[in-house]
């Protein structure tokens, strides 16, 4: 168990990823910190962010983390993100942004030596398992190995992609990680922001595909989902997606990155799978449209999780090691 989690009061080795678009927000966070892990509020609009960090804090004493994606965040996102207990940045150059507890998610050792340098607390060496945006190619205890052994003894690095139970997150205990991240396990609980369809998709997910294909005004960064109507359409091909439509994402992502992410949540909204500008937003709350057009994210461990549960016992439960050779 980390000296930083434990300098921080969580309890236990296990963090509930940041989920940005909705999925995670206060009522997913505060549930998995009040049970004594370090839940994470997902990026979402400035304003909100704030708001739904103000309700987690109403919920629970301990805690609480914030996500923020770096091609996506601004200003007053970082502002917001100060008030929070640890800031967990991904994908990107990392860059101190907070005089708190900063956290950065990486996908290579490259990466995790110039997370370290920029004076990151901590690492999350993120495994090609993982469910969302994957940053690299290599598997999650491999890349914890190379990590460990390219950063001085102590530093805290955690383990993300293919945790699914108490097992695996005893495992990355054993290999040495400092605390286990899992998004699609707590993806597929009650709190969660998914839509109802989204999560039954999860239920019955056997596999899943790494593309590029949603990712308008976010290109270049190959995602981990279910398959859908969409895919099925536009990756026969190409498992990356097609041509135009990529480079349409790469033209238009300038120009997106200035568009507030409310209006791009109403365009994201109108999409059919047969269109091809195919928007990152997942299917959350009204956006139940979403299932068969938009991108259904989840990492391998959604083949061995066949339930929606309450986030604070399953964060209790990857934790009791009882029952665990
Ligand atoms: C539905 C979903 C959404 C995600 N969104 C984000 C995000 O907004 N920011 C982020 O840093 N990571 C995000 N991730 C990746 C997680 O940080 C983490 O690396 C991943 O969930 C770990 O793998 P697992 O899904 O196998 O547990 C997301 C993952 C999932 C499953």
């Amino acid at each position: 168990m980390s000296v930083l989690l434990e300098r921080l009061g969580v309890e236990l080795p296990v963090v509930q990823a940041g989920m940005g678009g909705g999925l995670a927000r206060h009522e997913l966070a505060a549930a998995v910190s009040e049970a004594g892990g370090l839940g994470t509020i997902g990026l979402l609009a400035p304003g909100d962010v704030r708001e739904e960090l103000r309700r987690a804090r109403e919920r629970t004493d301990r805690p609480v983390a914030m996500n923020l994606l770096l091609p996506l965040a601004r200003r007053r996102h970082f502002e917001a993100a100060g008030k929070a207990d640890v800031l967990v940045t991904f994908w990107g150059t990392p860059r101190r942004r907070t005089d708190g507890v900063w956290i950065h998610q990486c996908g290579s050792v490259d990466e995790s030596r110039a997370a370290h340098a920029a004076g990151a607390d901590a690492v999350i060496a993120q495994g090609v398992e993982a469910g969302g945006h994957v940053r690299g190619t290599t598997p999650a205890l491999e890349l914890l190995e190379q990590v460990r052994a390219a950063l001085p003894r102590g530093y805290p690095v955690l383990v993300a992609g293919g945790i699914a139970d108490a097992t695996d997150v005893r495992r990355a205990l054993d290999a040495g990680a400092d605390g286990a991240v899992l998004g699609t396990r707590f993806l597929m609980t009650e709190e969660s922001g998914a839509h109802p369809a989204y999560k039954q998709r999860l239920i019955e997910a056997h596999e899943t595909l790494v593309t590029e294909l949603f990712g308008l005004g976010w290109p270049s960064a190959p995602h981990r989902v279910l398959p859908n109507e969409a895919t099925d359409r536009w990756l026969r091909k190409d498992r990356r997606g097609p041509a135009a439509v990529r480079t349409a994402n790469s033209v238009l992502s300038p120009l997106l990155s200035r568009v507030p992410m409310r209006f791009q949540e109403r365009a994201a909204a109108i999409q059919t799978p047969r269109q091809p500008l195919l928007s990152p937003m997942a299917a959350t709350g009204g956006l139940g449209g979403l299932i068969e057009s938009g991108p259904l994210y989840a990492g391998e461990s959604v083949a061995r999780i066949g339930d929606i549960r309450p986030a604070g016992a399953v964060a209790r439960e990857l934790a009791d090691f009882s029952a665990t050779s």
